[in-house]
């Protein structure tokens, strides 16, 4: 059996839901904001049984967007984004196990009717990441893609990565969860199909990760969050032993001018306030928290993710691109070199 059909069978017959699992590296326990919780007690019980995910995958802002959900299981997440994306928005979902389809596809109607929408907003399609070029997917259409706990399982995950950067608008954002390592793993290891199968095996060492997205056109990933896995398994544990594993939602922006590393242009924003459930602050990512009404410096390119996509209208921006003042440190990079001068000879 190859790796893709070894998936499809784990997700499709082996499990029949989240407490099957033989580990807690897919499972998520990351505590839910408020605001989601009411639209989680709305989801059916069937679909909420089958999550599988390791991250919450719904940022803000979200209302008329189109989204597309890769490895979209049995459908609990493009079930909450349907009813925060509203009755002018859509959420497609790509998977590839028919017994997850056929579950995820059972209640469109059904959640219609939760979210009080006037029709289904959520389609589901049978396809592999590793092609979704001939699912018929548009490209340029979509504002967001999400995944959650998937990319680990592809066989081709640069490929992935290419096509949703294709796939992306321009300004749109690929946002997800995925499990990574702390080194590169095995072949032994990555041909367990069990180890592989509950998301483990087949993560990427997390510097592979950031290089293959700055190939695909991601050239600044940002970190929004970030957890250690416990495997809780005294077996597999042992099997895996040494390397550590962690949990990590992404966002990686799809804007053409971002440069390979934070530049500083003397640049600003301020935050209005507005952006849905983040009024008194907007965190960006992991390290920026943008609080209303403060005026706070920042490296080009992170005025560009806050100028060039859905967020522009909720920020003041200062400053121009005409003066380069070298590296900006407060995104943690600094100058290489020896700031004390101790000879001025060449030679
Ligand atoms: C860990 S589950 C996560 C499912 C869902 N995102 C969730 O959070 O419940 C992984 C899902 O990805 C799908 N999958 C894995 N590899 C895939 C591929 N190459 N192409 C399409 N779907 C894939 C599996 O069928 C499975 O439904």
């Amino acid at each position: 059996m190859n790796t893709q059909k070894q998936v499809q069978d784990y997700y499709g017959k082996q499990l029949q839901g989240s407490d099957d699992l033989k580990t807690n590296a897919c499972c998520d326990p990351a505590s839910m904001p408020e605001y989601i919780k009411p639209i989680l007690a709305k989801i059916h019980p069937e679909v909420d049984s089958r999550y599988y995910g390791c991250g919450l995958v719904i940022p803000p802002q979200l209302e008329g967007l189109k989204i597309l959900d890769l490895g979209s299981g049995a459908g609990r997440d493009a079930y909450l984004l349907s009813a925060l994306v509203g009755e002018h928005g859509k959420v497609i979902g790509v998977d590839m196990t028919p017994e997850q389809l056929v579950v995820a596809n059972e209640y469109k109607t059904f959640h219609a009717n939760q979210f009080q929408l006037s029709q289904p907003n959520v389609e589901f399609i049978q396809g592999y990441l590793e092609s979704l070029d001939t699912l018929g997917l548009e490209e340029g259409s979509f504002d967001i893609i999400v995944s959650n706990c998937v990319l680990n399982l592809s066989t081709d995950k640069l490929a992935v990565l290419k096509s949703a950067f294709k796939l992306l608008k321009p300004g749109g954002e690929f946002y997800f969860s995925d499990v990574y390592a702390d080194r590169r793993i095995p072949t032994h290891l990555q041909n367990d199909p069990v180890l592989y199968g509950e998301c483990l095996s087949g993560a990427l060492y997390w510097n592979d990760f950031l290089n293959l997205s700055k190939q695909a056109g991601f050239l600044d990933p940002r970190l929004v969050n970030d957890r250690p896995l416990t495997i809780e398994n005294a077996k597999l544990e042992a099997k895996v032993d040494p390397i550590k594993f962690y949990s990590a939602t992404y966002r990686l922006f799809k804007i053409s001018e971002l440069e390979s590393d934070c530049e500083d242009y003397g640049q600003a924003v301020k935050y209005l306030g507005g952006i849905a459930e983040s009024d008194r602050y907007f965190d960006l990512d992991g390290h920026h928290r943008f609080q209303k009404g403060k005026v706070e410096a920042v490296c080009g390119n992170t005025l560009r993710m806050l100028q060039d996509t859905r967020f522009n209208p909720y920020f003041e921006f200062y400053g121009d691109w005409k003066q380069h003042f070298g590296l900006f440190e407060g995104c943690g990079k600094q100058l290489p070199f020896n700031a004390q001068q101790v000879d001025l000879s060449c030679c």
